[in-house]
């Protein structure tokens, strides 16, 4: 049975790609909230899932990550990978703040991508990161966490880059979802432009499948929105309240 990774798996559009890796797949999950992935791994094997090992894991601890690196170290030979943990930063935040958000949102997705495409399997493997299309262009409603994920993607292809000349049996992507039904989102009015976190997950999944290198956004229609906004002159741009 092929190996999956899934950090994050306690995220809304992780627990909907863990319902879909579960009966096909060795899982390897974590998250940070230990009696939320304890039910995400309980649901897994309710639905088939025989092989799940789990690993609660909190990015703003330096602890925490050595040992999550240790044990992916010692698990190894994954077919696919996924990394989704991400926090909405507060603009006006502390310094303490933001840093433990960098950690979230940047440092450990980037540090867990290069140690994961080191041990994706031999006949090769997916990394499918979540990044945002509010790393797109810098908008006043949320500096922070746009320039983290924009920050993410420009790691990420660094990394394709990398792996197309090393191993090009890994493919290495990163996708841009739009606005997503999440508890990152709850307090947002709501619109026709949100999507169900079950959509996402099974875009990150076919990703995977398709070994597709690259950004791509989820929904591929974001694509068209954001043409919009980054082009968008700036006598127009700077007058709106994005
Ligand atoms: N919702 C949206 O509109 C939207 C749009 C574009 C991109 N995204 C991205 O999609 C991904 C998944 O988000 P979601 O919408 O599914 O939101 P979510 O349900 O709020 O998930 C957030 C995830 O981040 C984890 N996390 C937060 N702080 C952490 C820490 N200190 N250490 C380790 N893990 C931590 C949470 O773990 P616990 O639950 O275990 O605490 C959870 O797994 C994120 O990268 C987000 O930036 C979301």
């Amino acid at each position: 049975m092929k190996k999956a990774v899934v950090i994050g798996a306690t995220s809304a559009i992780g627990q909907e790609l863990v319902k879909l890796l579960c009966t096909k797949n060795q899982l390897y999950l974590t998250g940070r909230d230990s009696a939320k992935l304890l039910s995400v791994v309980e649901d897994a094997r309710v639905r088939g899932g025989n092989l799940v090992e789990y690993r609660a894991v909190d990015f703003s601890s330096e602890e925490g990550v050595d040992s999550l690196e240790a044990w992916l170290r010692e698990m190894g030979g994954f077919s696919n990978a996924f990394i989704l943990p991400g926090v909405l930063s507060n603009e006006d935040a502390t310094f303490s703040e933001w840093h433990n958000d960098l950690k979230v949102n940047y440092l450990s997705p980037c540090y867990f991508s290069r140690l994961l495409c080191d041990l994706l399997s031999e006949e090769g493997g997916a990394l499918v990161v979540v990044g945002s299309v509010a790393g797109d262009r810098g908008r006043q409603s949320n500096g922070l966490y746009g320039s983290q994920k924009s920050a993410l993607e420009t790691y990420l292809l660094a990394l394709r880059h990398k792996m197309h000349g090393r191993s090009p049996r890994v493919s290495v992507a990163v996708a841009k979802p739009g606005f997503v039904n999440s508890p990152m989102t709850a307090g947002m009015p709501k619109s026709f432009l949100f999507s169900e976190p079950e959509k996402i997950a099974k875009g990150l999944l076919k990703r995977a499948e398709k070994r597709r290198s690259g950004s791509f956004y989820l929904p591929s229609w974001w694509w068209w929105i954001l043409l919009v906004v980054r082009w968008l002159p700036d006598f127009v741009f700077l007058r709106t309240k994005l």
